[in-house]
C-alpha cells in the first residue's frame, strides 16, 4: 500500500468525486477525513468506510469560512496528527449564461471553488512547509479552458489552475508537491442535475460516449508521488474513457 498511516483531508468527500478518492486514499492505506458541508450524507460516508475496514471520520467543514477550515486543520492534527494530503475537491456549480448571469450566482461559485481552495491551501502549506513535506491535490476542471453556460465556473477552476502552478514554485523547495486535475464529465449529482438536453450535449462530445464513473481509482492515488520530486502538473481531460478504471465498467 501506498499511503499506509498517511493522514488526508478530502474536501467535499460525503458524496460524488470526492467520495471517490476518499476510497481510493483510504484502500492504500491512508486515514482519511471525510469532510464536507452536508453534516448527515458525509457521516454515513464515514461509517460505510470504517465499516469496509478503512478508518475514515467527518469533520464538518465549509471550505468557504476561513474559520472553519482553521478548525478542520486543527481537529484533524489533534486527532490523527500533521496533514499528509489534502484533496481540495469541494466545489459547486451555478451554470447560466454570461448575458443572464446574478451576481451572486457568480460570488458563490468563486467563494466556495477559488477562496475556499485557497483557504485549504493556505492552512495546509503553513503546516507542511514546517515539516518540510506534504501533497496538495486540487481538483479543477476542463472547464476551466472555457465552457459554454459556465462563466462563473470556467473563472474559478482557471484560478484554480493559477493557484495550483503558483503554489507549486512557491512550495517546490519545502518537498511539497501541488498538481492539479482536470476531469471531463463525470456522472455525479452535480452533472446530473442538468438539464437532460445539456446531459446529451455533453455526453455527444465524449469520444467513448459515456460519462466518467467512480472511484476512478489509479488516476488519482498516482497523483501522490513516491518521491520528493516537486511537480506542476496540470492533467486534462475531455474524454471519459481516462477517468474510468476498469473495474467500474
Ligand atoms: N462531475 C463532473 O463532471 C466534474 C468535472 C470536473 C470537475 N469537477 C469538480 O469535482 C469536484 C467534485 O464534483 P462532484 O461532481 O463530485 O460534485 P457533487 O456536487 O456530487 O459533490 C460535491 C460535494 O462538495 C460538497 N460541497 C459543496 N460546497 C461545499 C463547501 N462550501 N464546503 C464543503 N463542501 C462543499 C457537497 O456537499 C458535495 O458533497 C468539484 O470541485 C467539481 O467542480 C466535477
Amino acid at each position: 500500500m501506498l499511503l499506509t498511516n498517511k493522514v488526508a483531508i478530502i474536501t467535499g468527500s460525503a458524496r460524488g468525486i470526492g467520495k471517490g478518492i476518499a476510497c481510493v486514499l483510504a484502500r492504500e492505506g491512508a486515514q482519511v477525513v471525510i469532510s464536507d458541508m452536508d453534516r448527515p450524507t458525509g457521516e454515513a460516508t464515514a461509517a460505510e468506510l470504517d465499516k469496509a475496514g478503512y478508518p475514515a471520520r467527518f469533520i464538518a467543514c465549509n471550505i468557504a469560512h476561513r474559520q472553519q477550515v482553521i478548525d478542520l486543520f486543527e481537529q484533524t492534527e489533534a486527532q490523527l496528527g500533521p496533514v499528509d494530503i489534502l484533496v481540495n475537491n469541494a466545489g459547486i456549480n451555478r451554470d447560466a449564461m454570461l448575458h443572464k448571469l446574478t451576481e451572486s450566482d457568480w460570488d458563490v461559485v468563486i467563494d466556495v471553488n477559488l477562496k475556499g481552495t485557497f483557504f485549504c491551501m493556505q492552512q495546509a502549506a503553513v503546516r507542511m512547509r514546517e515539516r518540510g513535506r506534504g501533497r496538495i491535490v486540487n481538483i479543477a476542471s476542463a472547464s476551466w479552458l472555457g465552457n459554454v453556460g459556465q462563466s462563473n465556473y470556467a473563472a474559478s477552476k482557471a484560478g484554480v489552475v493559477g493557484l495550483t502552478k503558483t503554489a507549486c514554485r512557491e512550495l517546490a523547495r519545502k518537498g511539497i508537491t501541488v498538481n492539479a486535475i482536470c476531469p471531463g464529465f463525470i456522472d455525479t449529482d452535480m452533472t446530473r442535475a442538468v438539464p437532460e438536453k445539456v446531459w446529451d450535449l455533453m455526453i455527444g462530445k465524449i469520444p467513448a460516449g459515456y460519462a466518467g464513473g467512480l472511484p476512478m481509482s489509479g488516476n488519482v492515488s498516482r497523483f501522490w508521488p513516491r518521491t520528493a520530486r516537486a511537480t506542476s502538473m496540470v492533467k486534462s481531460s475531455m474524454s471519459a474513457a481516462a477517468w474510468c478504471c476498469k473495474e467500474e465498467k
